[in-house]
């Protein structure tokens, strides 16, 4: 399977690269950061471009590599990105405003429009969404990329069904990487803040969302199309009720019984 993994020199895209090589996957790496792609890559035995997600010509150059050195793009996967502009709503600058939701979202438009040309028939579209993509859980721009990350993953997935293209996504909790440092502060304090409120009391590790990946790019995922998938231990959906019946548990006994 010949797949492009963006923003693949760390964190989750390294972890996914990692996965994808131990399944045999054919593997174009693309980020702006050279020396840990190539080491990577040399690590793998596979490709690196240089290639930021921002840029339409890089992005349609590392979707050419794939087909140029493997003859085909069976599987894409966007996923490059930061944590972008900072603070209140009436502090951010617009051009940090419009950096991140180019970082965050024009780059999955890129992708995904590059990946669907070259794929024709078949193929398999996943991005890099996030918890932020889903309730107001991150910075203003982060939210709100990551929201359309998740509107661009249906839309398109509705277009390119018909061409049998699955477009999914996979919106993570707080994983330890160089984002959430930046985040948190350190790892310790994410996993701390982690702990405490996410209902399973879990930690998401970065390949936990790689196999994630690699479940949705295999053929057990070929009726699956426009969908996200959350990997948070619980978070978004379950936060509300599962702090109620913590709640619940220490006023009623944990065998449900009034008393
Ligand atoms: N770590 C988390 O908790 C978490 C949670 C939800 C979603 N995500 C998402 O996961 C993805 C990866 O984040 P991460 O946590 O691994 O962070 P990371 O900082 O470890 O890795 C991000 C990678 O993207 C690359 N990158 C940044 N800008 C780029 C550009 N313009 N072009 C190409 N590459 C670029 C960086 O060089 C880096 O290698 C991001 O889309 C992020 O929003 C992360």
């Amino acid at each position: 399977m010949a797949t492009v993994i963006t923003g693949a020199a760390n964190g989750l895209g390294a972890a996914t690269a990692r996965r994808f090589a131990r399944l045999g996957a054919k593997l174009v790496l693309g980020d702006i950061d050279d020396a840990g792609g190539q080491a990577l890559a040399a690590a793998l035995g596979c490709e690196f471009r240089h290639c930021d997600v921002t840029n339409e010509a890089d992005v349609e150059a590392i979707v050419a590599a794939s087909v140029e050195v493997y003859g085909s793009l069976d599987c894409m996967i966007n996923n490059a990105g930061q944590l972008g502009a900072l603070g209140g709503i009436g502090e951010i600058p617009l051009d940090a405003w419009n950096r991140t939701i180019s970082v965050l979202l024009t780059s999955v438009f890129l992708g995904t429009k590059h990946a669907a040309r070259v794929m024709g028939r078949g193929g398999s579209i996943i991005n890099t969404a996030s918890v932020g993509g889903i309730a107001p859980l991150a910075p203003h721009a982060y939210t709100a990329a990551k929201h359309g990350v998740v509107g661009l993953t249906r839309s398109a997935a509705s277009e390119l069904a018909v061409d049998g293209i699955r477009v999914n996504a996979v919106a993570p909790g707080s994983v330890p990487s160089r984002m959430t440092e930046l985040a948190y502060g350190d790892v310790a304090a994410m996993e701390a803040v982690s702990k405490a409120r996410n209902p399973l009391g879990t930690i998401v590790s970065a390949d936990e969302i790689a196999g994630c990946f690699a479940y949705l790019a295999g053929p057990d995922a070929r009726n699956i199309t426009g969908q996200v998938i959350t990997v948070d231990s619980g978070l978004t959906d379950l936060r509300l009720n599962a702090d109620y019946y913590r709640k619940k548990a220490d006023y009623f006994g944990r065998d449900g019984v009034e008393g």
